[in-house]
């Protein structure tokens, strides 16, 4: 998709369709939406006066404009109330947009910069308009044949912006918006491609291919590796299947002699359940287990991308979790990466087990911060639901950094205490810990349990079982389609953004 910034007097741009914002309950027109009313006869306020327009959020009208203005079509587009305009606003508004335009086929329209005279920052509103279309017009169609069937794609946007003095501002966005969609559409592709397609070798080889070009250090310890090393978590998930195990190690180094931040991503490429088989319902959906790592790989991507001074490793544990006679099976007890020890009471607690040793190896870098990013519980799904991923903390102010970061990007996050009354429910008989605790608390007893690997250093997980993918009871977003969202990787580029 080509993305284009101009000003100027908006009623001679040539274009095939112009999308015109519209506050609800606004007596009088203002500013644009006056001057095309006037050049148009009027007619936008006498629609109004009908009430068939009312401008709620993502209502939608379209016009022909009849040689009034040179834009072909007027696309009026509903922004809400006023009072609660804010960018994700502007992120909805502008997928519905750039949906009603795919559905009309056309090549190519302009669109206003909704907001331009609210006083948020520029930069700002033109992420969220550029996430709003390239994120809608997202979709996955590798594996269709027929591609005449696939609907045209929507070549290039204008930005049309009113005051000259923010093209700086929008060019500014716009490139760092660029990166973000760039990497988000990755992690959605990663996610959503079948476990038969992204094993954990094809995991390795992506990341490989984005290290390369990007001159990432990279690094991936082997089964060899892993049985030298002690990694007793991810050897036996992946002991079922006749895939080997992957650790990925991605290194992004923007600044020297700084203690790097450690993103840690599971990726799980599909999530039988192991011996503790799941049921076969909605099984297909564990494909997405690999969200977390597919969201890492991203984001090393985008920082890489972005030039960000800070020095970030990214560590994605791959592998598939399946029955078989080599599986391992309940009751068994494994030593991780640093010797503690797990007793196995349902192999469907894959995600801790592998994340332990991911984390664990990570300490070996002395990191300033360990993010952990995971599919890690249906607990999680039951206690928020899929409008928010699961945050824990062992430290409130980087706790406030992620909040601080979820507020900007409409990543919503909902933090789940992590006191140390969980730490009972999965102590072991017969090893240190068990990884399962129960059924009380399950999103908090499994980040109990990876908290037990941390040690002393700052450590945030995210849960985003309820969030990497839609589910029943997600609610539709024009710029989410069906499907992995990319859910984390706006998130942790801002934060990364934000971190000095
Ligand atoms: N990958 C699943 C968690 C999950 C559930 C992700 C729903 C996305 C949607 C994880 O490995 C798992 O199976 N967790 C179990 C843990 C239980 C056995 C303690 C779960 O949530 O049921
Ligand atoms: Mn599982
Ligand atoms: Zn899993």
């Amino acid at each position: 998709m080509e993305i284009f910034v101009e000003s100027g007097r908006i009623e001679e741009k040539i274009t095939e369709l112009l999308s015109l914002g519209l506050f609800e309950g606004e007596k009088e027109l203002t500013g644009v939406a006056k001057h095309i009313d006037t050049l148009m006869n009027g007619v936008i306020s006498d629609i109004i006066k009908t009430g068939d327009f009312t401008a709620e959020l993502n209502q939608t009208l379209l016009l022909y404009t009849h040689n009034k203005i040179k834009p072909k079509r007027l696309l009026l587009v509903g922004l809400g109330k006023k009072g609660e305009f804010n960018l994700e606003t502007v992120r909805s508004v502008s997928g519905k947009v750039a949906l009603q335009v795919k559905n009309l086929s056309l090549p190519s329209y302009t669109t206003l910069l909704y907001g331009e005279d609210f006083g948020i920052p520029i930069e700002n509103l033109t992420q969220a308009l550029i996430e709003g279309f390239e994120l809608a017009l997202y979709s996955f169609n590798r594996f269709k044949t027929e591609k005449e069937k696939i609907p045209k794609e929507v070549k290039e946007v204008t930005i049309f912006v009113q005051n000259n003095e923010n093209i700086l501002f929008v060019q500014k966005g716009l490139a760092v918006a660029k990166i973000i969609c760039k990497a988000t559409k990755l992690a959605r592709d990663i996610s959503n491609a079948p476990s038969n397609d992204i094993t954990p070798q094809a995991l390795a080889d992506i990341a490989k291919s984005i290290a390369d070009k990007h001159s990432l250090e990279f690094e991936v310890l082997e089964r060899s590796d892993m049985e030298r090393l002690g990694m007793g978590g991810i050897l036996a998930v992946s002991s079922g299947s006749q895939q080997p195990p992957k650790m990925i190690i991605m290194k992004y180094k923007g600044r020297e002699g700084s203690s790097p931040i450690i993103l840690v991503g599971k990726a799980v490429t599909f999530d039988s359940g192991g011996i503790s088989i799941k049921p076969s319902d909605k099984m297909e959906d564990m494909k997405y287990d690999k969200s977390g790592g597919a969201a890492v790989i991203a984001v090393m991507q985008a920082i890489a991308e972005l030039n960000l001074p800070l020095n970030v490793i990214g560590i994605i544990p791959a592998t598939e979790n399946l029955p078989s006679g080599s599986a391992y099976k309940p009751g068994d007890i494994i030593r991780h990466y640093g010797g503690k020890t797990t007793e196995v009471i349902s192999t469907d607690a894959e995600g801790r087990l592998i994340l332990a040793d991911a984390i664990s190896y990570s300490k070996n870098y002395k990191p300033q911060a360990i993010i952990d990013i995971a599919t890690l519980t249906g607990a999680c799904v039951i206690a928020l639901g899929n409008h928010a991923s699961g945050m824990l903390t062992n430290n409130q102010n980087l706790g406030k950094k992620v909040i601080d970061a979820a507020e900007l990007s409409g990543e919503k996050v909902w933090q789940l205490p992590l006191w140390k009354e969980y730490l009972e429910q999965i102590k072991s008989g017969v090893a240190d810990l068990k990884n399962l605790g129960g059924r009380a608390g399950g999103a908090i007893t499994a980040a109990a349990f990876l908290n037990e690997f941390v040690g002393d250093y700052p450590w945030v997980h995210l849960d985003i079982a309820g969030t990497a993918y839609t589910q029943e009871g997600s609610i539709e977003k024009t710029y989410i389609p069906k499907g992995a969202t990319g859910v984390g990787v706006r998130l942790l580029v801002q934060l990364l953004r934000n971190w000095s």
